[in-house]
């Protein structure tokens, strides 16, 4: 027996629920050779009992196969998950914890940032929705290769589509291929509620949320309709770029959401020829913005031509590329945006009390345009979490 047989044996055990072994994934390590018994760690992030003993299953079958003798498959998976913590209003029980992927303006890759996060958290054994919120501008179904697929219907229920082990929504997968909204503020409040309450999601450890650009209805619907456990802010490295995203981590404060980090995107390019990385506009820009509102840049994304086809192709390069630098780095993001979750959850959770709407039902707060005067908030302090 030799390691190369092991690996090659072992590169047969898929990763449950995706078209990767876990071998490619990178979670096997250790593996020790005595004769024909073989003994090796799978480093799996998953809490589900039965991920781990399928792959401890399938490990033993395929080594067998090959001729192994004691197969002893050391799968290792971290603790379950505390249930959420949180408290106030959660229209989507259901789901554990709720990631609001956010920028200060359109462009900066905050659709690509929520796919790759998506994704990577996925690939960690975390069990993935991914709701794109972003009702003018739905980019997540053309990202996630399901533009040509149009969800079920139950009753008046909707499933969400599947793609890469993750369960998907957009706005795009209800519509024509290329129409236009024109939306008031009710209805995009109306429909961020429908996104969260009348899609079956399943019992989701975390639902990604890619979020309309700037800090608008959307996003105060979304704070005020379930307690948003962090957010992630997406920048890309240029002074005005920074200007808006210092918004986006000033709206996170304002709606009382802990801040995950943020990911400075476009950070510098690697040429496809060579993998020489160059600065273009700017590395590590985004530091300053980050002490002050005291949290940290979990990942610099560099430019890579492979993640702009990957989101063309509907082929996302955490997922076609798991060993390419930016699908690295997407991976270690999604770890310690983890970590953040555990954490304040641990600590008690996150509550959305403070930002319930102190207007009439329907009315947004915040869009007082439309309101009738008497509903409009009497008090810039009046709880709506915008003023
Ligand atoms: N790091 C990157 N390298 C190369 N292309 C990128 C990168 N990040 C985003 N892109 C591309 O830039 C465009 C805008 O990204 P997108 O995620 O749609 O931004 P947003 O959702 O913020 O509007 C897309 O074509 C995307 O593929
Ligand atoms: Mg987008």
């Amino acid at each position: 027996m030799t390691e190369e047989i092991v690996k090659s044996a072992l590169s047969k055990v898929l990763y449950p629920g995706f078209t990767k072994d876990i071998v490619t994934f990178g979670f096997v390590n250790n593996i020790v050779i005595n004769g024909n018994d073989v003994s090796f760690n799978v480093e799996i992030t998953s809490s589900a009992p039965e991920v781990a003993q399928q792959i401890s299953d399938d490990a033993v079958a395929e080594l067998k196969a090959v001729g192994a003798a004691n197969v002893s498959a050391n799968v290792r998976s971290p603790k379950m998950p505390k249930e959420s913590s949180s408290r106030g209003k959660n229209i989507a029980p259901q789901v554990k914890n709720f990631l609001m992927v956010s920028s200060g303006k359109g462009g900066v890759g905050k659709s690509t940032t929520s796919v790759n996060i998506a994704i990577a958290l996925a690939a960690q054994g975390k069990k993935v929705g991914l709701l794109d919120a972003d009702i003018y501008g739905p980019n997540i179904p053309r990202m996630m290769g399901i533009s040509d697929i149009k969800p079920e219907v139950n009753g008046n229920k909707v499933l969400p589509i599947k793609a890469y082990g993750i369960e998907i929504m957009s706005m795009g997968s209800l519509m024509e291929p290329g129409q236009s909204l024109i939306w008031r503020g009710a209805m995009i409040m109306k429909a961020i509620e429908q996104f969260l309450r009348d899609i079956l999601w399943s019992e989701l450890d975390v639902l990604v949320i890619d979020m309309p650009p700037g800090t608008g209805d959307a996003q105060l619907t979304l704070a005020q309709s379930v307690p948003v456990t962090v957010g992630l802010t997406v920048t890309t490295p240029q002074g005005v770029s920074l200007d808006d995203s210092r918004r986006s981590l000033d709206m996170f404060k304002k709606l009382h959401i802990p801040i995950a980090g943020i990911i400075e995107n476009m950070s510098g390019f690697i040429a496809p020829d060579t993998g020489v990385e160059y600065d273009i506009f700017g590395k590590g820009t985004s530091t300053p913005m980050a002490n002050e509102f005291n949290t940290k840049i979990i990942a610099e994304i560099p430019i890579e031509p492979a993640i702009r086809t990957g989101g063309d192709e509907g082929k996302p390069i955490t997922f076609v590329s798991p060993n390419s630098e930016s699908a690295k780095r997407y991976m270690a993001a999604a770890e310690s945006i983890w970590a953040t979750i555990e954490e304040i959850n641990a600590n008690g959770g996150v509550d959305n009390q403070a930002v319930q709407p102190t207007t009439a039902p329907g009315v947004s707060a915040c869009s007082t345009a439309a309101a009738p005067k008497q509903q409009a908030p009497q008090k810039s302090d009046s709880g709506c979490g915008c003023h």
